[in-house]
């Protein structure tokens, strides 16, 4: 294991430290950088892939990207980030190679990993989930009564579901005509209520996607899912109520994605029907793998292969652009900026783009679930604030409810704006079209926030002096403008690929492994202590803390 270097023991950081109170000398920099350099929004205009990333709306200066650079290189960003890719263990809490990028390899790339060429197995397992695709899709796969499968119901949680739903409703315009899927992940009842209550068990087929096979939620709904549709099945007099027909119709409606094979049998599906992945690949680094079965479905072979495609672009930019050109670097070196020398404590990603809804959803997992962390990799305490919060909703949603606090509050919160050029459905209000329309608040909220507006500007509009204060925009607040052609697969890809690597720069500057959640395993212990206290059992309830005695005996005494 590799101690990490502290980062603020680092000249760089020293330099960082140095140059950050001097940037802003004085109201509206922004405005006066490009007053001063009309070059400067070129001069941070990147192309990564197929990605037009602008980062010249940020508190950046060439001083301040010289000096993140050299923290990148002082803190062994590239070693670390080829130790990554060529499978070293540096998942050190686990002891696991970390090889999302391999999962993206196109076929007859190889790479030995333990002893075993990962990217053969890969590309293995792909096959063999392109062929079920293209059974489902087809209509070749057959229920138990004969009938071709119209719903995918995915039950997972975590990385084995923000993924794949994110993906899925990103991607909808490419869902084949006639196919749905529908993702179970709470376990609360409600959630597997809803999403199969008007579904027939006849033509339902369902994905249990689950890493580890062990996480009590994907097992309890698995589990439910499975009763009511083998129930549905007998009560409509499709199968016989006998234990031999209920499990040969588990088989014609039940698949299952995981890397415990043995705990798939054991749960009753057939090792026939599951796809595996790799301990190498973290659960919320997994949608690119089988736990993207139900979107390969959805979307067909070639648009997953072209998904995978974009990831592997992303991959090859971080793994080869030059340092100043880097976007994953630049940008979660930024992130670096803002979080450790500006004292930001979240970061917006405001997709202008409905299908993206879920993406901020997915990224707090990826982010948060990787660097919310508190010791570094050798078990040392972290020397520097970590883990931003993400958060976002799509724009122009966003511009109703909360951007009223990045315009105008006290903190700096450096936002992303993510959009692409070609409207899945074009559309005409009178002479208006609504994507321009749409993209305008896009491109009006960047310079709003960067350039904001001053109290004389205010004030010549005519507005009285005690409001003027009120509607002044100080501008400065640091924006990131990610665009793209159209939101295709392999765009989609890229997007994800981004973000994965700006959270291992992050990770790595910090000294963190971003790779393992050991935060999430306390919760999960006492939840299954808890539960027989609030089934009734009062012994159970009598070893509980006095707030928790009292919450579990109200609600018992409510419960009806
Ligand atoms: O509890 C957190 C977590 O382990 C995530 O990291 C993971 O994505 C999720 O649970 C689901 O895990 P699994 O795929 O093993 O069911």
């Amino acid at each position: 294991m590799t101690t990490p270097v502290d980062a603020t023991s680092t000249p760089a950081w020293d330099k960082l430290a140095q140059l950050q109170p001097t940037i802003v000398d004085g109201p509206h920099v922004l405005r006066r950088w490009f007053d001063a350099d009309p070059g400067r929004a070129q001069r941070y205009t990147f192309e990564a892939a197929d990605l037009h990333v602008d980062l010249s709306k940020n508190l950046l200066t060439d001083e301040v990207r010289d000096a993140l650079l050299e923290l990148a290189d002082q803190v062994r960003i590239p070693a670390r980030r080829d130790a990554m890719y060529s499978g070293e263990h540096i998942n050190v809490t686990e002891d696991r190679a970390v090889l999302h990028t391999a999962l993206r390899r196109p076929a007859g790339d190889s790479l030995t990993v333990d002893g075993q060429d990962a990217v053969a197995d890969v590309h293995e397992v792909l096959e063999r989930i392109y062929d079920f695709a293209r059974q489902v899709r087809s209509g070749e796969w057959k229920g138990a009564t004969g009938k071709p499968i119209r719903t995918i119901v995915n039950i997972g949680i975590g990385g084995s579901d923000l993924g794949p739903v994110m993906a899925y409703e990103a991607l909808r315009p490419y869902v084949q005509d006639g196919l749905e899927c529908r993702f179970i992940s709470n376990i609360d009842p409600t959630d597997a209520a809803v999403k199969t209550a008007d579904l027939d068990p006849e033509t339902t087929l369902v994905i249990v996607a689950s890493k580890t096979f062990t996480t009590l939620e994907t097992l309890t709904n698995a589990r439910c899912v499975r009763t009511w549709l083998l129930d549905g099945l007998v009560a409509a007099g499709a199968v016989e109520d006998t234990e031999e027909a209920r499990n040969a119709a588990v088989a014609k409606h039940f698949v299952a994605v995981s890397t415990a094979l043995d705990r798939v049998a054991a749960f009753g599906i057939d090792p026939a029907n599951a796809f595996g992945f790799w301990s190498w690949v973290g659960g919320r680094y997994s949608v690119d793998s089988a736990v993207g079965t139900a979107l390969a479905v959805a979307i067909g072979p070639e648009g997953f292969a072209d998904f995978l495609s974009g990831f592997h672009a992303i991959d090859e930019h971080f793994a080869t652009a030059a340092p100043e050109q880097n976007v994953p670097l630049l940008m979660g070196l930024l992130n670096i900026w803002y979080v450790n020398f500006w004292n930001a404590h979240s970061h917006a990603v405001l997709p202008y783009s409905q299908y993206m809804h879920r993406f901020p959803a997915y990224l707090q997992q990826l982010t948060m679930e990787s660097n919310g962390k508190s010791v570094r990799w050798d078990g040392t305490p972290v020397t520097c604030q970590t883990g931003e919060i993400f958060w976002g909703e799509p724009g122009t949603n966003g511009q109703h409810a909360f951007y009223q606090l990045i315009h105008q509050g006290t903190r700096v919160i450096p936002a992303d704006f993510i959009a692409v050029a070609n409207p899945t459905h074009p559309t005409k209000d009178g002479g208006t079209d609504v994507h321009e329309l749409f993209l305008s608040n896009f491109f009006a909220q960047t310079a709003a926030l960067a350039f904001g507006k001053t109290a004389a500007e205010v004030e010549a509009e005519g507005t009285p002096a005690n409001i003027v204060p009120a509607r002044v925009f100080s501008g400065d607040r640091p924006t990131t403008s990610i665009l793209a052609d159209e939101l295709s697969p392999k765009i989609l890809g890229e997007l994800i690929a981004l973000y994965e690597h700006i959270t291992f720069v992050e990770g790595t500057v910090w000294g963190i492994d971003s790779f393992d959640q050991w935060g999430v395993e306390l919760g999960k212990k006492l939840a299954l202590e808890i539960a027989p206290a609030v089934s009734g059992d009062d012994a159970a309830l009598a070893s509980q803390d006095s707030s928790t005695q009292g919450l579990v005996s109200w609600y018992r005494a409510r419960r009806s």
